[in-house]
């Protein structure tokens, strides 16, 4: 079932969703391939598809790729404690971070989307086209998860950990990349609001950057 979502609904609520994830509803494996075969849409390089998406259920596993990932968020917003202090929205951002540590091995799915080729060291050119054969299709799963009323927010924090989530997981590290980890869930209530963001001048420049 999908929400009544117009395609801009859909693209101005698709939040970071951290303390709304339900974390006692199972998400259907058919409700998580609808969104994948929606992902697949996505474009890749020179009909590469060189993506992959590595779903995790089990709750070992969550577990054990939760260790990861709270060691990272911890000492991540103990770093930000001072800006957080001065700053209503970043000290929201950060108790967000913090709950979503303390239950990240409760969310019921963590899908960590992969592209083959590793491009460590490489120049920016390389980089951005390897990256940007998996970061659309991870965001695509991401608006086609929200349109079902699913949460999910795009995590980082694991990777400091890259080789030892892909020792868990199975993952060939030697030549396949982790762009990020997905905790997903029902979210708990499907409203959403658009986030503020800076005006658009600041952000767009037509024709020169000046
Ligand atoms: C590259 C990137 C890395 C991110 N890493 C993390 C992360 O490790 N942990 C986390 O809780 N959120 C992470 N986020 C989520 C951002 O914090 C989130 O998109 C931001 O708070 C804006 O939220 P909003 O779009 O709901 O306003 C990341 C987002 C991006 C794009």
């Amino acid at each position: 079932m999908t929400l009544n979502l117009t395609p801009d609904e859909l693209l101005a609520t698709t939040r970071a969703v951290r303390r709304r994830l339900d974390l006692s509803r199972p998400v259907e494996r058919e409700v998580l391939e609808e969104c994948l075969r929606l992902a697949q849409q996505a474009p890749t390089s020179s009909f590469a598809q060189n993506w992959h998406f590595v779903v995790v259920t089990d709750p070992g596993t969550r577990a054990a790729l939760g260790e990861l990932w709270r060691v990272v968020a911890r000492s991540y917003v103990q770093r930000r404690a001072a800006a957080a202090a001065a700053d209503a929205r970043l000290a929201r951002m950060s108790d967000n971070v913090h709950y979503l540590a303390d239950h990240i091995h409760e969310v019921p799915v963590h899908v960590i989307p992969c592209v083959e080729g590793r491009t460590d060291g490489k120049p920016a050119a390389a980089q951005a086209s390897r990256w940007a054969s998996i970061i659309p299709a991870a965001w695509s799963f991401m608006l086609a998860a929200r349109a079902r009323g699913l949460g999910s927010v795009w995590t980082t924090f694991h990777l400091r950990h890259e080789r030892e989530a892909a020792e868990l997981l199975g993952i060939p590290y030697e030549r396949v990349m982790q762009a990020a980890l997905i905790p997903v869930a029902y979210s708990i209530g499907t409203e959403f609001r658009a986030g503020p963001r800076r005006p658009l001048d600041t952000m767009v420049h037509w024709d020169r950057w000046a």
